[in-house]
């Protein structure tokens, strides 16, 4: 049987730990694939990689193991059980065994602050950053006979770089990696740099901008892979995406959109760090103007509230106009477990890059826009139409096998 790799960068995060523990639970048939996209009836009779086929592995900065974040979870916040950890405790150590101390590159002050960092994270030349890189993820391939692997870009999401003329052009960032100048690179740019060097698929699930640069771009498309980002599509974002359209298709005018997130954990930590905020704010605030075309108010607040966990409430109040211009509101509240509802997704987007990349496609993805907050290059926001554009390509792919 082929054997497929999906390397989590970020690879003892909540998301990840999550992730892993579920992919295992499925491979063990233990569980159901409830929240998986790719387990739904629109992929009958596509030839995605089986759930068996995949094996994880990744970097981490911090010194940690998926056995003990999951207990942590488990412990902390209850989506993971004392029964499902047992089960899969086996397979974490295994893939314990294959997480590697990652890259810190002008991560800002946020990243580099987290508590247990290894002690072998820290670089300053993006030279020998991306070498490493490189040669964990080659060991990764060889080791476990893989016939591809996807890097996913999973980890604390980034503050936004600073602008430098190399971001635009592949050539130049290429010329300042090989001057040594770290000056354009943030730890995400290198991950998918190295993507691009070894012929992988990557996944953008952050909003961190430095992931998907235009160069990025540029590398990634000028190797041939498929990629795609950013930042998964879970919670508050999602309900808007579906909410959106109802009013554009009755007429009824937004005039504003005010939406209050409350969140815990480390993601929360991180994000309680302005400049780190912002970056998801402009994901999670720029769907309704793309969608909307008129100009409203509208408000994305996110604070950190450590006893919540993982379990996110988001409040969102949507004020429009109607017939004879009288003004109505409507408003909801989503309480979600946001790795419960990311890592389901991070496996569908694995195996659907991993499937673009056998079917020899590369570049974005389009198709894969009802995952994301930001779909990259896509200005289809709209929930309804994005979940049509996947059925056209799960068709497609279906006709030519
Ligand atoms: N519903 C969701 O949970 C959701 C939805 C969309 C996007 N995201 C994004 O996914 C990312 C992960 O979320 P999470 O809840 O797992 O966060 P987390 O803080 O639990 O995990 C992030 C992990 O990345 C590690 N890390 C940070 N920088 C790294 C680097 N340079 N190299 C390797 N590892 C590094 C951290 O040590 C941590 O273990 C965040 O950027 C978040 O915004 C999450």
């Amino acid at each position: 049987m082929r054997s497929y790799g999906i390397w989590l960068v970020g690879a003892c995060g909540g998301v990840s730990t999550t992730l892993a523990c579920g992919l295992s639970a499925l491979q063990r048939e233990a569980i159901p694939p409830s929240g998986l996209v790719s387990s739904s009836p629109i992929f009958d009779g596509v030839q995605l990689p089986p759930l068996k086929s995949l094996v994880l592995g990744g970097h981490e900065i911090r010194d940690e193991s998926l056995v003990s974040a999951a207990r942590q979870i488990a412990r902390d916040n209850g989506s993971l059980s004392i029964e499902l950890l047992e089960t899969v405790q086996d397979d974490l150590e295994q893939i314990d065994g294959r997480i590697e101390p990652g890259v810190l590159f002008n991560s800002g002050p946020a990243i580099s602050g987290l508590e247990g960092l290894h002690d072998q994270v820290n670089f300053t030349d993006p030279r020998l950053a991306l070498e490493r890189i490189l040669v964990d993820l080659n060991r990764f391939k060889e080791e476990n006979r893989l016939d591809e692997v996807v890097v996913v870009f999973v980890a604390s999401t980034e503050p936004a770089p600073e602008p430098h003329p190399a971001h635009e052009v592949s050539s130049k960032l290429e010329e300042h990696l090989a001057a040594g100048d770290g000056t354009p690179f943030l730890a995400s740019t290198l991950y998918a740099m190295a993507a691009a060097r070894l012929g992988c698929p990557f996944l953008n699930f952050t909003p961190s901008p430095g992931a998907l640069l235009p160069a990025i771009a540029q590398l990634l498309e000028e190797a041939a892979v498929p990629f795609m980002g950013s930042d998964g599509k879970t919670g508050e974002t999602l309900v808007k995406s579906a909410l959106a359209p109802m009013f554009k298709y009755r007429n009824l005018k937004i005039l504003s959109w005010q939406g209050y997130n409350l969140l815990g954990d480390r993601d929360g930590e991180i994000l309680a760090h302005e400049a780190n905020r912002s970056t998801k704010v402009a994901s999670k605030d720029q769907l309704l103007r793309d969608y909307l075309g008129y100009p409203l108010h509208s408000k994305v607040t996110i604070d950190y509230v450590p006893s919540l966990g993982d379990n996110k409430t988001a409040w969102d109040f949507i004020h429009f106009e109607g017939f004879l211009g009288h003004r109505m509101s409507l408003q909801f509240t989503w309480q979600g477990c946001d790795s419960i509802l990311a890592a389901p997704l991070v496996i569908d987007l694995a195996r659907m890059l991993l499937l673009a990349k056998l079917r020899q496609e590369s570049g974005p993805q389009p198709h894969l826009s009802l995952f994301f907050k930001s779909p990259f290059g896509g200005d289809e926001h709209d929930l309804h139409r994005q979940f049509h554009l996947l059925g056209d390509y799960l068709a497609s792919a279906r006709d030519a096998s």
